[in-house]
């Protein structure tokens, strides 16, 4: 019943990103669909593309970089994300409720919410969340 629900959330999203024919966001949304049926998340499959398309841009090495220049987290490889912060680590493998990098996707985190500006309420669509709380739900691998 659970899986039901979910799978309609996220052919709904699906649609209505092909109703802006939105090539770019496509890809995303149909890796989140196979992780839905097929359920272990892969990291270079199904998050990478999740960051590249709507983090990267804030969060690679550089000084124009808003998000690097300001706390030093590197979202452009496994390892910049599980080195984190100059302050600390950003996820905690296998506990996405302690983990701020999903934390920040819902804006539950001290207001703070991630990606800053996407649109008007500034909240990533709710199969691309699941997607990376799921991942690091199942331990946050290199996989
Ligand atoms: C428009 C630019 C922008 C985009 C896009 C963006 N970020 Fe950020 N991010 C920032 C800035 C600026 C900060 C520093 C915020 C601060 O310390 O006040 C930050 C900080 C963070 C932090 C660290 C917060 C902390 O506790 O220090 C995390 C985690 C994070 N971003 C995750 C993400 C994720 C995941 C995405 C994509 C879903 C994303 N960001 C997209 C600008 C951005």
């Amino acid at each position: 019943m659970r899986m039901k629900i979910m799978m309609g959330g996220a052919l709904l999203a699906a649609l209505s990103l092909n109703a802006f024919a939105e090539d770019k966001a496509l890809a995303p949304a149909h890796a989140a669909i196979s992780v839905m049926q097929s359920g272990e998340v892969s990291f270079s499959k199904d998050v990478m593309p999740i960051l590249q398309d709507y983090c990267v841009s804030c969060h690679h090495p550089s000084p124009t970089s808003k998000g690097f220049a300001k706390s030093g987290l590197d979202l452009t490889s496994y390892e910049g994300l599980m080195k984190g912060t100059k302050f600390g680590k950003v996820v905690v493998p296998g506990d996405s409720q302690a983990s701020t990098f999903t934390k920040l996707l819902t804006g539950t985190n001290k207001g703070l919410k991630m990606p800053m500006g996407l649109n008007a309420s500034g909240t990533l669509d709710r199969q691309y969340i699941l997607t990376l709380r799921k991942w690091v739900k199942q331990g946050a691998k290199n996989n």
